[in-house]
């Protein structure tokens, strides 16, 4: 009874460009699923600088900015829409503190980055934006390999 009373949420999960280009996708993927969410929508796009700065917008008045909106527009990222009871909160804590050296051992981050502009993973941080950013990669332009040269993260 108390679990039908959770609410079914919906995060938005994104493979950034040093996580694809280091080939986590599948271990990312497999991470969710073993933990028991679903997979409701996937794909590999190259974000325009126009939707990574709305993405990060506020964080707009930090000084990584430039460098953030430079390394997530630097070649293609996944991202994916994963659904289940308190997904939201579960993908962050499965993804780990923003700082990777502060990120738990068996945290996505904890044990697959130092780094933290290149850690690897966005999710979500509340439902509303969940909502928000599946909606807005849904229009994004899907990554096509034959028109962009690009394949490698640079940054
Ligand atoms: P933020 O939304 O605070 O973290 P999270 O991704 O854990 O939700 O920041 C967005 C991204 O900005 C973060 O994943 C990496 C980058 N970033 C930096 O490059 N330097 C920093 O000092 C911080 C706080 C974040």
């Amino acid at each position: 009874l108390i679990a039908s009373l959770e609410q079914v949420d919906q995060t938005y999960i994104m493979v950034k460009p040093d996580g694809m280009q280091r080939g986590l996708v599948g271990e990312i993927i497999f991470r969710f699923e073993k933990k028991g969410f679903k997979l409701t929508d996937l794909k590999l796009f190259k974000c325009s600088k126009e939707l990574a700065e709305e993405h990060y917008k506020d964080l707009k008045q930090k000084s990584f900015f430039p460098k953030l909106i430079d390394y997530i527009t630097s070649g293609p990222v996944v991202c994916m829409a994963w659904e289940g009871v308190g997904v939201v909160a579960s993908a962050r804590k499965l993804i780990g503190a923003t700082y990777p050296l502060q990120a738990e051992p068996d945290t996505i981050r904890g044990d697959l980055t130092v780094q933290t502009r290149k850690n690897v993973v966005h999710g979500s941080d509340n439902p509303e934006n969940g909502k928000h950013e599946i909606g807005k990669a849904s229009y994004a332009i899907q990554f096509n390999p034959n028109t962009c040269n690009k394949h490698r993260c640079e940054l």
